[in-house]
């Protein structure tokens, strides 16, 4: 199928795997590239050196195009982008932060810019910056979102009507009906994160992939809106959260209370209990643990399916 983002980025499908911290390394990226849709390696649970063995590695498992996500609250940015260029990455997605800030830097070595957005300010925003397309995240989505809590069903006709650039939605998204009801509504492509999250080559811990195959409507709520938004499941470290707002703790508390590496420890060593599990409301409907390619596939069939059956409504 060709559309405008399978020719920005030299792809079969419009099926964009997000870049996801602690989940999407070169096996992942590879896997979903040489199925035909865009695999991102997401560098920012990554140092820079790991990041480059990396995109090395992705390089040699696919010919295919890949990205890598560069989320904008990196402390170490710079070295990021000196290696995405200097190892000739040809697409970057950045999110959380200024499109600004980077987008003329990255384009004018001749990289392909998508930035992640949770609003129409900023779609704008980042079309004014310059950017080649647009994720637009809804509130469903898993990991870090905005505050508004504009859910995909509004998000996405809202940015189509203000931007011209591809548009590519997020957010909900696991399944070829989902992917062809976005589509309807205007977008060109979908970049989905949590379905990829229980696939076999995501870096994962087993233990997180079973609990986002095991968890339910309900399972994850939108918190931490004072320090950096994001969904999560709702477990001991969540509660642990619910009691400080019980408490009216402070925002310095809630950082301490958050403190460092929680996100891998949960995600990535999988400490169900006091680590940080990210993962969007579709883990509702997501029951089992697949290879990355099987669900561009199935995505893909579902959504030609959908498409046809839809023509008798
Ligand atoms: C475990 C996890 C980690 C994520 N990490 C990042 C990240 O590092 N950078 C980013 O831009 N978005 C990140 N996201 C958001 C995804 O890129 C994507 O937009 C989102 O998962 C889409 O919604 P879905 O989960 O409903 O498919 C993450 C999502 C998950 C589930």
């Amino acid at each position: 199928m060709g559309n405008r983002i399978t020719d920005l980025f030299g792809v079969q499908y419009p099926i964009i795997q997000a870049g996801m911290v602690w989940a999407s390394g070169w096996r992942l990226a590879s896997a979903v590239s040489n199925a035909g849709g865009l695999g991102i390696i997401g560098a920012g649970s990554m140092y820079p050196e790991v990041l480059r063995e990396h995109i090395e590695k992705c390089k040699l498992a696919t010919n295919k195009p890949f990205g890598v996500n560069v989320p904008m609250l990196y402390p170490d940015i710079e070295k990021l982008m000196e290696i995405i260029v200097e190892l000739d990455v040809k697409i970057v997605f950045t999110s959380a932060g200024n499109p600004k800030t980077w987008t003329s830097y990255l384009k004018d070595k001749g990289i392909t810019v998508v930035h992640v957005v949770s609003s129409v300010k900023f779609a704008q925003k980042a079309e004014e910056a310059g950017v080649d397309a647009i994720v637009a995240e809804g509130f469903e989505a898993g990991g870090h979102n905005g505050r508004d809590e504009t859910t995909t069903l509004t998000l996405i006709p809202a940015v189509k009507e203000k931007i011209s650039i591809p548009l590519i939605a997020a957010g909900g998204i696991a399944t070829g009906r989902a992917m062809l009801a976005v589509m309807v509504l205007g977008a060109d492509g979908v970049q989905v994160g949590s379905r990829f999250v229980a696939s076999n080559e995501a870096s994962s811990h087993p233990l997180f992939k079973q609990k986002v195959v095991e968890a339910g409507e309900g399972a994850t709520q939108l918190t931490l809106k004072e320090l950096a938004p994001v969904r999560l499941i709702k477990n001991k470290f969540y509660n642990d959260i619910q009691k400080a707002y019980a408490d009216c703790a402070t925002v310095e508390e809630l950082k301490s209370l958050l403190g460092r590496a929680r996100a891998k420890k949960g995600m990535f060593e999988g400490d169900l209990e006091e680590g940080e599990l990210e993962i969007g409301q579709v883990a509702a409907i997501i029951h089992e643990i697949k290879p990355a390619a099987q669900i561009v596939m199935d995505i893909m069939t579902e959504f030609t399916h959908a498409k046809a059956e839809v023509k008798h409504l």
